[in-house]
């Protein structure tokens, strides 16, 4: 079946760029280096082709990411980078076969996940993003109350979200230094094996900030975000479309905000300039003229995660010709 057949909005992934991106990766943070985030994709079938790339540690952002990983039996070190208080959901994780590690960043989450009979912890420190993470200089004592609880407190965790995309990389890779300052002194009080950090933008900033693995997971799709970054990754994600209404100086395709994730900003349409997104529609204008009702269109989406998170499957594409398909099963919480 050729790509054009498929009912649009299709999510499609250019499978060579796909491989070629793990490779890349692979080669520059091999094995447990790196510890692939899935909330990228959310694609069990993905997460297997990066075990297959050599990683069998996994970073998940909600439950159902851990649970469905466990249960497809890919990854043997499962870490829930995330805070949640969910008794239903920490007991389905405690309870999975492949070993779970969780983030706890307060008494409150530590409680939950006693309760729960999680039996594995990383310590989320605040290194400079103001979302999750206890503050650097009471790392320790949580530590210390999270052991005498019975918790294995294997480390401590720090997402320098914030930095991610400073476009100047010397200007970057300071302050992530800066930021994994905090991580490093968080460290000497929690003890445990693990540091862990990082995303796509700063993969290759923690040669020497004593992170031993990183987080990153749009490395093997990427978007029009990150490739403004210059990473030695491209573009493997795309949603094709139909045209649908053709004007004098605008043509209208199927793929609106409803199929993309646009809070990083609108797509980028392959031979034209996108005008503007709305529901079901992109307006954008052509290069040439002549496009046509019925044309085929790419969309190359601004923000990988939510744009995985809208559809249901993904088709796996080489040289025009589907060769697979695979489902975004860990979709929902
Ligand atoms: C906790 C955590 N770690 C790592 C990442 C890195 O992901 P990315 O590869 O998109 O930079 C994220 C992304 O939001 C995250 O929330």
């Amino acid at each position: 079946v050729h790509v054009h057949e498929l009912p649009t909005p299709a999510l499609v992934i250019d499978a060579d760029a796909l491989d070629r991106n793990l490779a890349a990766m692979s080669s520059r943070l091999p094995a447990a280096r790196l510890r692939p985030h899935v909330k990228a994709h959310k694609c069990t079938a993905l997460a297997a082709a990066q075990q297959a790339a050599g990683h069998d540690t996994f970073t998940c952002a909600t439950p159902r990411e851990v649970i469905g990983l466990a249960a497809a039996g890919v990854g043997t070190d499962l870490l829930l980078a995330n805070e949640t208080v969910d008794r239903d959901r920490l007991r389905a994780m405690a309870d999975c076969d492949a070993p779970v590690t969780i983030a706890i960043d307060s008494d409150d989450t530590l409680r939950a996940a006693i309760d729960a009979g999680i039996r594995s912890c990383l310590i989320d420190v605040n290194v400079g993003l103001p979302r999750c993470g206890v503050e650097p200089d009471r790392a320790g004592g949580l530590a210390d109350r999270a052991r005498s609880a019975g918790l294995d407190v294997r480390g401590v965790m720090g997402y320098e979200g914030h930095l991610m995309m400073v476009a100047d990389r010397t200007e970057r890779a300071a302050a992530v230094e800066a930021s994994m300052a905090k991580l490093r002194a968080a460290h000497a009080d929690v003890g445990g094996d693990i540091v862990s950090a990082g995303g796509t933008g700063t993969f290759d900033l923690h040669a020497s900030t004593g992170v031993t693995e990183v987080q990153a997971g749009s490395y093997a799709l990427m978007d029009t975000h990150y490739g403004s970054l210059g990473l030695p990754f491209e573009q493997a994600l795309f949603v094709i479309g139909t045209v649908i209404s053709v004007a004098a100086d605008w043509a209208v395709a199927d793929v609106g905000l409803k199929s993309l994730g646009m809070d990083h900003g609108d797509p980028s349409v392959l031979d034209g300039a996108v005008w503007f997104c709305s529901d079901e529609h992109v307006t954008f204008a052509p290069d040439r003229p002549g496009v046509r009702v019925g044309d085929r269109v790419t969309v190359v989406p601004a923000h990988v995660d939510p744009t995985m998170a809208m559809h249901e499957v993904v088709w796996l594409m080489r040289d025009g010709e589907l060769i697979d398909r695979w489902p975004i099963d860990l979709r929902h919480w």
